[in-house]
C-alpha cells in the first residue's frame, strides 16, 4: 500500500467539496477539534440568533412569543429538519428531553405494544452505552421484565429467545462499530420482536434510513453531530405504523391533543407528537435549530452521501497513518463503521488523551482503555487528521504522556 503523504494530504483538502462548510464554525486557531462525536464546535450562525431570541424574543415579546415567535412549534419544526437526516418523514419526530428519558418513553412504549405473552425481555448489547442500559434494566423492571444481554456476534442466537424489544446503538461508542440497521431490524422483526435503535453517534455522521429499514422507535442526541451544544435537547422517532397506537409513559400536558382546554384527563395527540411531556427548552432548541440548520448546509455540496464518502476517507487516512506511525496502539475500528476511529492501549490512555489536547489535538479516553477520535465531515480536514497523527505518534515515541500532570482525572474524560 502506498502511503499517503502530507502533500497528499493537503492536495485532498483543496479538491474537497464540503470544504466551505468549515467557515461555519468557530473553530479555535490552531485546534484539532476531534471530538465532535461527543459535543459539536458552535456554529458561527448560532451566538446572534441565540441573542435575538433572549432579547427580542423573552426581553419583548415575552409570553406572547410563545404564539409570535413559534415556541410552541419548536420540537416538531426541529423534528422536522432532522428528519431527512435519518430516513424519517416530515411528522415523524420530536425534539424533547435527553436522549435517556427518551429511551425510557419508547421502551415502556414499546414493551406496551409488545402481546402480554411475549412481553418479558428487553435485549441489549452488553457493550451498548450505559445510560442505555441503566434506562432499559428499569424500563424492564417497571414492566414486570428484566433486561438481557449479548454481544454483537451473539444477537442472532439471542432473538431466537423472542424478547420484546431489542435495544441497540447503531454505532458503538467505544469502537465506531456500526450495525446494519435494516438487516437486524429484519431478523428481529422475523421473531416478533420490536427495535429501538439509538442513533447519538449516527444522526448527523452516517446515512440513516428508518423507514427504510422498517425500525420501531428511534432516538438520537442533539449535541454531537447535530451541533446543538451542550445538554442539548434530544430527538424520538415513531414509525407511523406505531404513532397513532404508542402510549407515552410520561403523558404531559404538552403531549395531550389540546393542552390549552386544560381537562382534567390525558388525550393523547395524534401521531408522535404525544411523546413531548413538558414546555420546550426554548433556548437550547433555538441554539439546536441553528446546529442542525448548519449540517442541512451540507444539503447543497451533496449532504449525508459528500459526508459519509468523507468521513470513509477520513478514517481510512486516520487508521492508515496510525499503523504506520504508531505501533503501540491497536486499532479497534472494523471496516463497517461510524465517523469515528478507537485505539486500545492498556497502559496510559488517559493520560496519552491529555498529552495531545495539550498539543490542541482534542480527542476523548472512554474507559477502560480506549482513545477514541472523531472525525466531523463539515470541518475535518484531511491534513488535521494527518497531523493529529503525527502528534500522537510524538506523544508516544518521546514517552511525553508520562508527565504525573497527565494521569491527574479530571471529571469528564
Ligand atoms: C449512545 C449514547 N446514548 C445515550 C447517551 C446519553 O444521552 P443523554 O445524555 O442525552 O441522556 C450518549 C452520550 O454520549 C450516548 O453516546
Amino acid at each position: 500500500m502506498t502511503m499517503t503523504t502530507r502533500e497528499q494530504a493537503i492536495a485532498r483538502d483543496a479538491a474537497d467539496p464540503l470544504a466551505p462548510l468549515r467557515e461555519l464554525f468557530e473553530l479555535p486557531p490552531g485546534m484539532i477539534y476531534l471530538d465532535g462525536n461527543s459535543l459539536g464546535p458552535l456554529p458561527r450562525a448560532t451566538p446572534a440568533r441565540l441573542a435575538q431570541a433572549i432579547t427580542a424574543e423573552w426581553g419583548q415579546g415575552l409570553i406572547g412569543s410563545w404564539n409570535s415567535a413559534g415556541w410552541m412549534e419548536l420540537p416538531r419544526r426541529i423534528g422536522d429538519a432532522i428528519a431527512p437526516l435519518i430516513g424519517s418523514a416530515i411528522g415523524q419526530v420530536v425534539v424533547a428531553d435527553s436522549t435517556s428519558v427518551n429511551l425510557h418513553k419508547v421502551l415502556a412504549a414499546a414493551l406496551r405494544l409488545a402481546p402480554p405473552a411475549q412481553r418479558r425481555v428487553i435485549l441489549t448489547e452488553q457493550e451498548n452505552f450505559p445510560t442505555d442500559r441503566y434506562i432499559a434494566a428499569e424500563t424492564a423492571r417497571m414492566h414486570g421484565a428484566s433486561l438481557e444481554s449479548c454481544s454483537a456476534e451473539g444477537l442472532d442466537t439471542a432473538l431466537t429467545s423472542r424478547p420484546a424489544v431489542l435495544l441497540l446503538t447503531q454505532v458503538n461508542y467505544r469502537t465506531g462499530a456500526m450495525h446494519d440497521m435494516a438487516a437486524v431490524t429484519q431478523a428481529a422483526h422475523r421473531v416478533g420482536t420490536l427495535v429501538v435503535w439509538d442513533l447519538a453517534h449516527s444522526a448527523g455522521a452516517v446515512p440513516v434510513d428508518l423507514l427504510g429499514a422498517s425500525a420501531d422507535f428511534a432516538v438520537g442526541c442533539g449535541y454531537k453531530f447535530l451541533n446543538g451544544g451542550p445538554g442539548a435537547p434530544a430527538f424520538l422517532w415513531v414509525h407511523p405504523r406505531h404513532a397513532d397506537r404508542a402510549e407515552n409513559p410520561l403523558p404531559g400536558w404538552l403531549g395531550h391533543a389540546e393542552p390549552f382546554d386544560f381537562t382534567a384527563d390525558y388525550a393523547p395527540a395524534p401521531g408522535v407528537a404525544r411523546f413531548i411531556c413538558g414546555s420546550p427548552a426554548v433556548l437550547s432548541m433555538t441554539a439546536l435549530e441553528c446546529g442542525v440548520a448548519t449540517l442541512r448546509a451540507a444539503d447543497a455540496f451533496g449532504g449525508m452521501a459528500a459526508i459519509r464518502a468523507k468521513s470513509l476517507a477520513l478514517t481510512a487516512l486516520f487508521m492508515e497513518r496510525a499503523a504506520a506511525r504508531c505501533p503501540g496502539l491497536r486499532c479497534v475500528t472494523p471496516a463497517a463503521r461510524g465517523s469515528q476511529v478507537s485505539f486500545a492501549r492498556e497502559e496510559g490512555g488517559y493520560a496519552i488523551i491529555r498529552a495531545l489536547i495539550t498539543r490542541g489535538v482534542i480527542g476523548d479516553f472512554r474507559a477502560a482503555d480506549i482513545l477514541r477520535f472523531g472525525v466531523t465531515p463539515l470541518y475535518t480536514r484531511f491534513i488535521d487528521v494527518w497531523d493529529a497523527v503525527e502528534h500522537l505518534a510524538e506523544v508516544l515515541e518521546n514517552g511525553e504522556w508520562r508527565q504525573p500532570r497527565f494521569a491527574e482525572r479530571l471529571a469528564v474524560t
